[in-house]
Formats: structure tokens, C-alpha cells, sequence
């Protein structure tokens, strides 16, 4: 059926992600995780065979780790819709791919860009003219502000804030609760107020 969804994660994530399906209309048709040790999530049994993802028309990827989702949405992901929670907040004039999730009280302003497979997790706020690239996780309660780019892969963690106009390098980690006023370099790790390099990834 076209309202059916299949998840792809049975962790807290997909907790989540699941409710927003639901309430939003969706009829979960199966969970799968590779994890045999997680065998039900909710009220869901898990299926432990990915073979069996095939036969869903629609797979939403509920997976936490932006690494993780980069490398399983070739294979799995096939969702052409976003899962947006009733209480977000979306200004009509944003452009908007697939396969992200907005969660309970996100808010995303005008003439932003949103890629592919990322999370807007809960009470997060998106200002004007940002861009966020694909497989991006804005964790809960950040705050960006107008003209933040934050690129492929990265994390921007649990209550950080970012001045307006600042790069966020591709897979770099912004810790929770950073104050970001300068541009943040690819694959690095940021902490602090003001927030400063601690470590170099990759
Ligand atoms: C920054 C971060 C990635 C570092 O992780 P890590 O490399 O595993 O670092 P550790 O936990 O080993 O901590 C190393 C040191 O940094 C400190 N530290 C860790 N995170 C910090 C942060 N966000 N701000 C300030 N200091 C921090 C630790 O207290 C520790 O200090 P110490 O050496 O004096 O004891 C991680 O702590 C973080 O903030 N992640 C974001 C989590 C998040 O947003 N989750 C939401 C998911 S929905």
C-alpha cells in the first residue's frame, strides 16, 4: 500500500522516528536491524533479514549515525518523502529533498536548503538562508542562526548554538552545548564557548 513504511533501525532513534510515521499516517509494515540482539522495538517485532527490505516500497533509514546512514542509503534507502512531525514549523519558501526527518518542535525559516537523509532532531532551530547538506544531524534544542552552512556528514551537537554566516566543515563534529563563531573545519571536533578544535578525525 502506498501509506505502508518499512524502518530500517530499531534503536531510540527509530523510536522516534516511528511515532512521527505513525502520527503523520503512515501503516508500519516492518522493522528491520541487523542486530539479532534487538528483537522488538515498540510494540514491533524486528526482522533480522535485510534481504527482505527489497520487497518494501518504502524504507525510511532510522539510523542516529550520519556515517551509518551515508552507507546503507544506496543499498536500502528508497522513501522519496521527508517524515515531518505535526508540530514542526516549515516556511513554505525552503527547498527540501528526501528521506529527512523533522522532529517535535523543529523550526526551519525562510529560503533554507535541506538536503538528503538528515535529522532535524527535536526543538531545533533552523534560521534563514542555511544550508545542510546531505546525511547531516542537527541535534536537539541547536540553534542556528541566519546563513549557517553545515556540511555533508556533520553533527551539530545537543544545544550548541552557531553565529550567523559560519561554516561547518563535511563530517565534523560540533560538541553539545558549543558556542560556534567561527568557521569550523572539515573533520574536526569543536567544544566549548567559544568553541575551538580539540580533534582532528579521519
Ligand atoms: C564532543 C564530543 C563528540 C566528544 O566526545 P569524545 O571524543 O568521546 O570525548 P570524551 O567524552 O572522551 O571527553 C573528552 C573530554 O572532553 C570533555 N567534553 C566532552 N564533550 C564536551 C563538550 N561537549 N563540551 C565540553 N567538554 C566536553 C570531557 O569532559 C572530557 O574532559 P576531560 O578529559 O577533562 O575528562 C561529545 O562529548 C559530544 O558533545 N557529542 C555530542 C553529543 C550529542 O549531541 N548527542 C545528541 C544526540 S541526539
Amino acid at each position: 500500500m502506498a501509506n505502508d513504511i518499512c524502518i530500517l533501525g530499531a534503536g531510540g532513534h527509530a523510536k522516534v522516528v516511528i511515532e512521527i510515521a505513525e502520527q503523520t499516517g503512515y501503516k508500519i509494515a516492518e522493522i528491520f536491524d541487523q542486530n539479532e540482539d534487538v528483537t522488538e522495538v515498540l510494540q514491533y517485532q524486528v526482522n533480522h533479514d535485510l534481504e527482505n527490505l527489497s520487497q518494501c516500497k518504502n524504507v525510511f533509514l532510522a539510523l542516529g549515525s550520519n556515517q551509518s546512514r551515508k552507507m546503507n542509503a544506496e543499498s536500502f534507502s528508497t522513501i522519496k518523502s521527508n517524515l515531518i512531525h505535526p508540530s514542526a514549523i516549515i516556511s513554505k519558501n525552503i527547498i527540501i529533498g528526501f528521506a529527512n526527518v523533522m522532529m517535535a518542535g523543529s523550526i526551519i525559516n525562510s529560503s533554507t536548503k535541506i538536503g538528503n537523509h538528515c535529522i532535524i532532531n527535536t526543538g531545533a532551530t533552523i534560521d534563514h538562508d542555511c544550508v545542510i547538506e546531505d546525511f547531516v544531524h542537527i541535534s536537539p534544542s541547536v540553534a542556528l542562526a541566519g546563513n549557517v552552512k553545515v556540511q555533508e556528514g556533520a553533527q551539530v551537537g545537543i544545544g550548541a548554538c552557531v553565529k550567523q554566516n559560519i561554516n561547518i566543515g563535511k563530517w565534523a563534529i560540533v560538541g553539545a552545548g558549543a558556542v560556534v563563531v567561527n568557521d569550523v573545519p572539515d573533520f574536526t571536533v569543536v567544544i566549548g564557548n567559544p568553541a575551538r578544535v580539540v580533534k582532528t578525525l579521519a
